[in-house]
């Protein structure tokens, strides 16, 4: 665990001090789950965005975007049902006046059982040494068996307690579980309320209910309520899909883990409207397109799994989580859900707008269903970050810190280094940038030695770094140094536009 905690530390240091991410009014001491992306984040989020944006939309003929407002008509979340259920259980401890969310505290109750269960099978490798075969250990170990089937069991009750919205039955889960105060070590708990999540605002200058808005939780009720207006206007024949990227707003009460749960964040989700029956088959489809997006920027398929769900929002009738191995532990990353007809329905009934399709091939008018796809642009960063981060020793005993990053996502996909501050050097450098900078982002470097240049842009994840030489006055060409290979080999200069492109 410790190993853990200090990967992530780690990782939200070294995004910190290379300009990825910052916290918010950090002058002003910083605002808790807020925060803001530096001159190199941004660079590596918008690559992310774009890179969702080509697979989602310019490599789908039947997929367009979507930009909707923030703001929109207040019925609009009494229709998605935001206003009356989306809650969380909250409690507090009377002694320390510390907030919690109730499913949380049970979540790092199981947590510790779960290391309990890692700690016997550390010990049974210990015991076996060589011989060890943790998987028939997991299934066959009496005490792992036995906690296993405590975990199951505390899942089981929390669930049943949830859906019956019994928060007295959640209090007691608490106390029978005798869960304490991380803060102040006692089990003196109020009762468990239900909190709303949504961000509330006035508009217009009048104060009277009637104007208050909402900051939306998520983005997709913005391309509900624009079914129609894209469906006709871009001549859209089912299955289709919409897909938009935009800022959600959500009061998280436990907000922590860096950028992995904010209170302003950002989303990428995807509507895809079908005929009613034929649901499920692009449920399958869109859970196997969306994991091979995932891999398709080469990390390794063991940091994915899914999580499908077992109980489904009463709309839902399949739903299952990308998941990814973070630093501290397997969680969601994306979410691929079967949504029924009941957005389109739903907000049909409030507005009072038939919203439906008509099918010249069945010559019927019927209300799509809607596969949705969800991911969080802020969750992928730290995902993607993350993985990358790595302390290396090198065959000479040295150690650097590398961004391992898809090249596509890299800020910088090059830097030009002249090796010396003179001889023409600098001047050759800048013709380069000047050609390249036309196609990609690149960065210049003349300060330090050519070691250390190459160091920090190892560090940020620039995939080449290009060394202009006192040969390159003679021979138009330069050294490409590899990020994670460190292999370098001489490239003609009026190659280098076509060999980058070809490597990114
Ligand atoms: N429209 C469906 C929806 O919003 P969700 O599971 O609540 O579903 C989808 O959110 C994705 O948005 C999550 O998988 C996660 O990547 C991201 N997300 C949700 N809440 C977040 C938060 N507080 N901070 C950062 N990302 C969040």
């Amino acid at each position: 665990m410790a190993h853990q905690d200090d990967i992530f530390k780690k990782v939200v240091a070294h995004a910190k001090e290379y300009g990825f991410i910052f916290p918010s009014s950090e002058i002003y001491d910083g605002l808790a789950a807020v925060y803001d992306y530096g001159q190199l984040g941004v660079e590596l989020k918008n690559n992310i965005k774009q890179y969702w944006w080509r697979a989602m939309v310019q490599m789908h003929e039947n997929i367009v975007g979507l930009d909707s407002a923030i703001f929109m008509h207040p019925r609009i979340w009494k229709a998605s049902g935001h206003v009356d259920a989306f809650n969380d259980p909250l409690i507090d401890n009377k002694d320390s006046k510390k907030r919690y969310r109730a499913d949380v505290l049970i979540e790092d109750h199981i947590a510790k059982i779960e290391e309990k269960i890692e700690k016997e099978v550390e010990k049974g490798r210990k015991r076996f040494g060589e011989a060890f075969d943790e998987a028939q250990f997991r299934a066959t170990n009496g005490r792992v068996l036995e906690h296993q089937q405590k975990i199951n069991d505390i899942r089981d009750r929390f669930a049943a307690l949830m859906n019956a919205n019994d928060l007295e039955g959640l209090k007691q889960m608490i106390l029978d579980l005798e869960i304490v105060c991380p803060v102040s070590g006692t089990r003196n708990w109020t009762d468990v309320r239900q909190f709303n999540l949504m961000f509330a605002t006035k508009m217009g200058s009048v104060i009277d209910d009637s104007d208050t808005l909402y900051l939306r939780p998520e983005t997709a009720q913005g391309i509900f309520v624009n079914f129609l207006n894209v469906q006709k206007t871009g001549r859209m024949k089912v299955p289709f899909g919409i897909a938009q990227i935009g800022k959600a707003f959500r009061n998280e009460i436990v907000a922590r883990q860096f950028i992995f749960r904010m209170r302003e964040f950002e989303q990428m989700e995807m509507q895809f409207f079908v005929r009613p029956g034929t649901e499920l088959e692009w449920f399958r489809y869109w859970k196997e397109e969306r994991l091979k997006w995932h891999l398709a920027l080469g990390i390794p398929e063991e940091c994915y799994r899914y999580h499908d769900h077992e109980k489904l929002a009463h709309y839902a009738n399949a739903a299952t989580d990308i998941e990814f191995r973070f630093p501290f532990g397997f969680k969601e990353l994306e979410g691929i859900h079967s949504r029924t007809d009941f957005d389109l329905s739903r907000h049909s009934e409030f507005s009072g707008k038939k919203l439906q399709y008509f099918d010249s091939e069945l010559n019927e008018s019927y209300t799509p269903y809607v596969i949705e796809t969800s991911i969080g642009v802020d969750r992928t960063f730290l995902a993607i970050f993350s993985h990358a981060l790595k302390d290396e020793t090198l065959e000479d005993g040295s150690t650097r810190t590398v961004l391992s990053l898809p090249a596509r996502l890299a800020p910088y996909k090059a830097a030009v280094l002249p090796l010396v501050k003179k001889d023409g050097l600098p001047e050759k450098a800048r013709e380069i940038i000047d050609v390249l900078k036309q196609d990609m982002m690149v960065q210049y470097d003349e300060k330090d030695a050519i070691g250390r240049r190459y160091r920090r842009q190892d560090a940020i994840g620039t995939p080449f770094c290009i060394t202009v030489d006192s040969d390159t006055l003679s021979d138009n060409a330069v050294t490409v140094r590899h990020r994670d290979t460190m292999q370098q080999e001489r490239v003609a200069i009026d190659q280098l536009p076509a060999y980058l492109k070809s490597k990114i």
